[in-house]
């Protein structure tokens, strides 16, 4: 069997740190490349040396200027409307190539995700196909294609339409990351049409999924990797499946759980250039400084005692953003002496009625409650650095990141105990390792007792609220060992094509 040597992997994502962020996609696609080129240095990991690239769609809203992009590529894609004229960019990112495909489906919006989904459709089924494109015009062979969700799923079904007919890739292996099921690219069946991708035939998709960017990215990927153990065994249910679970259980060989790390050389909160007062587990007490800057930022009564509850969130169905709000109100209402000066910040930006139930929250209550309705991630930081608690009420949640970045620092959650929640934070009441708060059902009465259980704690046992503090500092969420555990998957589909 012969060993590949380099092994290529082209990465492909809708977006990524520091380029474009909208949510945690950003954190994995800026960081996963990067730990994967940083295996190099242990030669016992890596059999033979691992050159990544990365390609992201080139955003009007990316300025590249400070990395001084060049010119690499310049060819047309062919389109039912006819050829589309394609311009690839590359750039360094800590020594990873990254680069940045334009054209006319790109150029057109500055948004990253689309109010038009036929849009979006025709934008990202256009950059899958520029990508694999790409590979061609720098003969650069690819030995494995990681694809990340819907945008970039039809890489993986052209891969497969044409890898028999195409020298350069008939080798290439793919491996398609679900980060987020429910959205299966629901528009995409005019884009695929128009880029000559056909609906699949004769599949184990239900009918309605045969013309759907996701569904046909999962029936032709080698492997297919979700975000979470804990997901991973979710999305083969029928609360969680999307109507895909049966179509998935059939194919459950193929279907891995990798958690997803942090990166916590840019989460850090002892090098944290945003904050007033950095800190580590070493020296906890300074944390409190944080605490009370963020609540003069917020316009709040500045007091250590105070217990400030936080979300950073993109404003959507699934984060449960309104559980938490009519928690909140069950809470803010009581006469309950824990319960009576909470204090409470909202840092989010998306669904219109969501951010306008949390705006109402703070005209209800001035003195406790501030909706911060906007994407900053400055302001993400003090309030990981400064809140005492992190809320993530999820219906779902395949991974999650902020609950990774709360813990590390110091922040604890209280958090449904779903998906990659389960799998990061360990209930206080279940072991004496405890690092968080979780509840069960979707339901705003048991997210307020969680957080009530929370208070107490928090009110009445300094010393176990500071332990619980130390041990969510203390858990490695470094991408280490989850990089590893992607390249063996990388090595053993190379081995399952070569035999
Ligand atoms: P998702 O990817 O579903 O949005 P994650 O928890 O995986 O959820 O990742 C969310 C990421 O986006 C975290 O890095 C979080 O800090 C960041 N984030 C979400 N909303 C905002 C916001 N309004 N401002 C700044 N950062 C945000
Ligand atoms: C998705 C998920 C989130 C996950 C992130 C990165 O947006 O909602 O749970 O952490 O992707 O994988």
């Amino acid at each position: 069997m012969p060993t590949p040597s380099p092994m290529n992997v082209l990465f492909l994502a809708s977006e990524a740190e520091p380029l474009i962020k909208v949510g945690g996609l950003a954190d994995v696609a800026g960081s996963l490349p990067l730990a994967l080129l940083a295996l190099n240095q242990s030669a016992d990991i890596v059999p033979s040396e691992l050159d990544i690239r990365m390609a992201i769609p080139f955003h009007p809203s990316i300025n590249a200027e400070p990395y001084s992009p060049s010119q690499v590529a310049e060819f047309h894609i062919c389109a039912q409307d006819g050829d589309i004229l394609t311009k690839v960019f590359s750039i360094q990112l800590d020594g990873l190539p990254v680069y940045l495909i334009a054209g006319a489906p790109i150029d057109q919006e500055s948004a990253v995700y689309s109010s038009n989904l036929e849009d979006d459709g025709y934008k990202y089924v256009f950059f899958s196909q520029a990508a694999l494109e790409l590979t061609r015009q720098l003969n650069w062979k690819p030995h494995v294609l990681h694809a990340n969700d819907w945008h970039t799923a039809p890489a993986v079904y052209s891969l497969a339409l044409h890898r028999h007919s195409d020298p350069l890739l008939t080798h290439t292996s793919s491996l398609l990351t679900i980060h987020n099921l429910p959205y299966l690219g629901a528009m995409t069946a005019p884009a695929l049409d128009a880029f000559g991708l056909p609906p699949a035939r004769r599949s184990g998709l239900p009918k309605w999924a045969r013309h759907l960017a996701l569904p046909l990215g999962l029936l032709s990927a080698d492997s297919i990797v979700a975000v979470s153990p804990g997901y991973s065994k979710e999305i083969l249910t029928k609360e969680f499946g999307s109507g895909l679970d049966t179509f998935l259980k059939t194919h459950r060989e193929k279907v891995f759980g990798i958690l997803n790390g942090l990166d916590t050389r840019r989460w850090d909160p002892q090098n944290d250039s945003v904050l007033d007062a950095t800190f580590s587990v070493d020296n906890l007490q300074v944390r409190s400084v944080n605490k009370s800057y963020l609540q003069r930022k917020i316009g709040l009564e500045e007091n250590p005692n105070t217990p400030l509850l936080a979300m950073v969130t993109r404003m959507d169905p699934q984060k449960g953003v309104d559980l938490a709000v009519a928690a909140l109100r069950l809470l803010l209402k009581s006469t309950h002496p824990l319960t009576r000066q909470l204090q409470v910040v909202f840092l989010g930006t998306g669904n219109p009625v969501l951010e306008s139930i949390c705006r109402q929250l703070e005209r209800d209550y001035p003195t406790q409650v501030r909706a911060h309705i906007e994407y900053s991630e400055r302001f993400s930081r003090f309030i990981y650095a400064g809140a005492d608690l992190l809320l993530m009420p999820s219906r779902y949640e395949p991974c999650g990141l902020s609950q990774m970045i709360a813990m590390h620092y110091g922040c604890v959650p209280v958090a449904r105990d779903t998906g990659g929640l389960s799998d990061t934070i360990q209930e206080i009441s279940r072991s004496n390792q405890g690092t968080g708060f979780l509840f069960k059902n979707v339901n705003a009465k048991e997210l307020a007792n969680t957080i009530h259980r929370a208070l107490k704690v928090y009110a009445q046992d300094p010393r176990t609220w500071q332990q619980l503090q130390m041990r969510g500092m203390r858990q490695d969420f470094s991408w280490g060992k989850s990089a590893q555990v992607y390249l063996k998957r990388y090595m053993a589909l190379q081995v399952e094509k070569y035999v």
